[in-house]
């Protein structure tokens, strides 16, 4: 489901610049993120077409189809079959309308056994850089249009299911109750707890589910979602751990067993220094300060840093930078000079290949 569009450069055999994002959302999104990335190089293949200009090398611009992990539990579907990891094994995943990966893809007209053809080769590549919407508040707390990544976190998820008893919530004493869902409160207040005692450590319950409850039932199951994403691998996985002993302690107190699988692991991405350089010379172009920032939200540059260098750009949001909400907003100016930024880099590339 990827969208691919190459403008050729004059040397079809020089290496190409790859950039891009994806153009899914998450439910009830924004209009920002991920379309950003696609639609500002775009624009400078859109300008240089305009000014019948070819650069030396080609550039490849991609929407990425599932950046998200939405409907099945899987994540970088697109990103991950550039770099040549997509799990076969996700085809035969249901979402929750029992519809297989493999259904939806072959009703959206596409052929998952062309996957594998997709993969890149790194060698024919220079890079890959991404622009993106901040979707934090740190660029619109300081006023600044643009931010250069150094790092992008790393994440990791898990889908949770805690398993009690459902019986009679007007006849099932207190002391004797197996509530799977009281579990998963428990559990998610040391998640918030966790999260917040290290700096740079972020985790997330964002769903929970008691499948076909009722009122009048003490939950016998509960479903839940965990996030955790930090600076390092490390701080990360200690996190992780003790989340997981947490989960253990609580469901062997209250009588309950579980289950807790992985379902997304994505190495932080420190940016590869000279592409961080190019993008801070492009904004320091434009007279502004070449601002670095981590970046707290995944990308499918994380992906592509697997195989090649990578260096990302942020944009500010406006809304105290609020993302995955509707509420998603930026200006037409910081979009112009995104724009700049870019063209700039895409010609000092060109200078520096010539
Ligand atoms: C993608 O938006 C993510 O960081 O979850
Ligand atoms: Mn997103
Ligand atoms: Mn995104």
């Amino acid at each position: 489901g990827n969208v691919v569009g190459v403008y050729h450069g004059t040397d079809p055999s020089a290496k190409r610049l790859l950039t891009g994002s994806h153009y899914d959302t998450v439910r009830n999104g924004g209009k920002y993120d991920g379309r950003l990335g696609i639609f500002v190089p775009m624009a400078c293949v859109r300008e240089l077409h305009r000014q019948g200009r070819r650069l030396p090398y080609g550039f490849e611009v991609v929407g990425f189809s599932e950046e998200e992990g939405q409907r099945y539990k899987a994540v970088f579907l697109g990103s991950g079959a550039l770099t040549g990891t997509f799990n076969t094994a996700w085809l035969g995943q249901k979402d929750v309308d029992g519809i297989s990966m493999r259904e939806a893809m072959e009703h959206a007209g596409l052929c998952p056994d062309d996957i594998s053809k997709l993969k890149r080769d790194a060698s024919k590549y220079l890079g890959f850089v991404e622009v993106h919407i901040e979707q934090g508040p740190v660029l619109n707390a300081l006023d600044l249009p643009l931010g250069v990544v150094t790092s992008i976190n790393g994440s990791v998820r898990f889908a949770g299911l805690i398993q009690g008893m459902a019986s009679h919530a007007g006849t099932t004493p207190m002391g004797t109750r197996r509530d799977a869902a009281a579990a998963a409160a428990e559990l998610t207040l040391f998640v918030e707890q966790r999260g917040a005692a290290v700096p740079d450590l972020v985790a997330t319950v964002g769903m929970l589910e008691v499948p076909n409850g009722s009122t009048n039932v003490v939950p016998g199951r509960c479903k839940f979602s965990l996030d955790i994403r930090a600076t390092t691998n490390s701080v990360r996985d200690a996190c992780a751990t003790d989340i997981q002993n947490e989960l253990a302690r609580i469901c062997e107190r209250r009588g309950l067993s579980y289950t807790l699988e992985e379902t997304m692991r994505a190495a932080a991405a420190p940016s590869a220094p000279d592409w961080q350089n190019r993008w801070e010379a492009a904004v320091q172009s434009l007279g502004l300060p070449g601002f670095q920032m981590p970046s707290g939200a995944g990308h499918d540059a994380m992906k592509l840093h697997e195989i090649m260098p990578q260096a990302m750009l942020f944009m500010r949001g406006l809304n105290a930078g609020i993302s995955h909400n509707p509420l998603e907003a930026i200006t037409n100016d910081d979009t112009d000079l995104c724009v700049r930024a870019f063209q700039h880099l895409l010609d000092q590339l060109a200078t520096e290949l010539s």
